[in-house]
């Protein structure tokens, strides 16, 4: 199959994925949703790849949403071992690649052998700067926004912050990870064209690509695809083409 053509300087910085279709693969294949996960791990693999061949800076994979917890405990378990494996077998690739890890969630409620072996990939690729991969795990956008103003409203009380001071990049500031910018592209696989509580303060001005392939399918060419129609967009940011076209600045820049 041919590569669709895609502009080398008009990359996104940050694509983030909502991996979605991994149950629904695997039970038209008559197998065990987990069988589809297990699949998934290849095009965790395969994205990554791909998206530093592509020069993307930051890739965020919905990897486990808070709501996950309520799934039934084999596939929990499943879930959690899976995250272990990728840990172990990639982290050398990773680090070989000068890519650097990092995870948002509530990621206290992790097991203890999930957690240490997450912390200690963090801890071994935190100085590289080729590229940022996040895992989003124990995440949950409203869960993030809560946690973000529990910790503002704690600053408040403590004087270190005044409430008439606070706007969005002060409120920004306290989320998960406030150094990584917000999405450009954000790609959902699987079909649903929903945002599943998945990082809702930063894509306020995302691009929106929605793939009917199922996650355990996704490769390069998909990637590609998505960044291809990304690149036909015209952002606007609340502005009118006519003002984007003569450079009128982002609103809020
Ligand atoms: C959604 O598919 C996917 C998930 C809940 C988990 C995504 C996890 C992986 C790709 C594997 C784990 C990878 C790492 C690195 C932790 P679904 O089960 O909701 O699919 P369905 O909508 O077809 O039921």
């Amino acid at each position: 199959m041919q590569e669709r053509r895609i502009r080398a300087d008009a990359i996104p910085g940050h694509v983030a994925i909502i991996m979605d279709g991994n149950g629904r693969w695997a039970e038209r294949r008559g197998l065990d949703r987990i069988h589809g996960h297990r699949a998934g791990i290849e095009s965790v693999r395969a994205a990554v790849r791909a998206a530093h061949e592509l020069g993307v800076g930051v890739l965020t994979l919905y990897a486990f949403s808070t709501e996950n917890w309520s799934r039934p405990k084999g596939e929990v378990d499943a879930l959690m071992g899976l995250l272990e494996h990728y840990l172990e077998a990639e982290i050398d690739e990773l680090h070989r690649n000068g890519i650097r890890l990092r995870a948002m969630g509530r990621l206290e409620r992790l097991p203890e052998a999930a957690r240490a072996k997450l912390d200690d990939a963090i801890a071994r690729t935190r100085d590289n700067a080729e590229m940022t991969v996040v895992f989003a795990l124990s995440y949950g956008g409203r869960t993030e926004i809560v946690d973000a103003a529990r910790r503002l409203a704690r600053d408040v009380e403590q004087g270190k912050l005044d409430a008439e001071s606070i706007d969005e990049k002060t409120f920004a500031s306290y989320l998960y990870e406030p150094e990584i910018p917000d999405p450009d592209l954000l790609i959902r696989t699987g079909g649903d064209a929903r945002v599943s509580n998945f990082l809702l303060w930063q894509i306020a001005y995302s691009e929106l690509h929605v793939t009917d392939v199922m996650w355990p399918d996704f490769r390069k060419s998909h990637l590609v695809d998505a960044i291809g129609e990304f690149q036909q967009r015209e952002r606007r940011y609340g502005l009118t083409s006519e003002q984007v076209r003569i450079g009128t600045p982002r609103p809020g820049s």
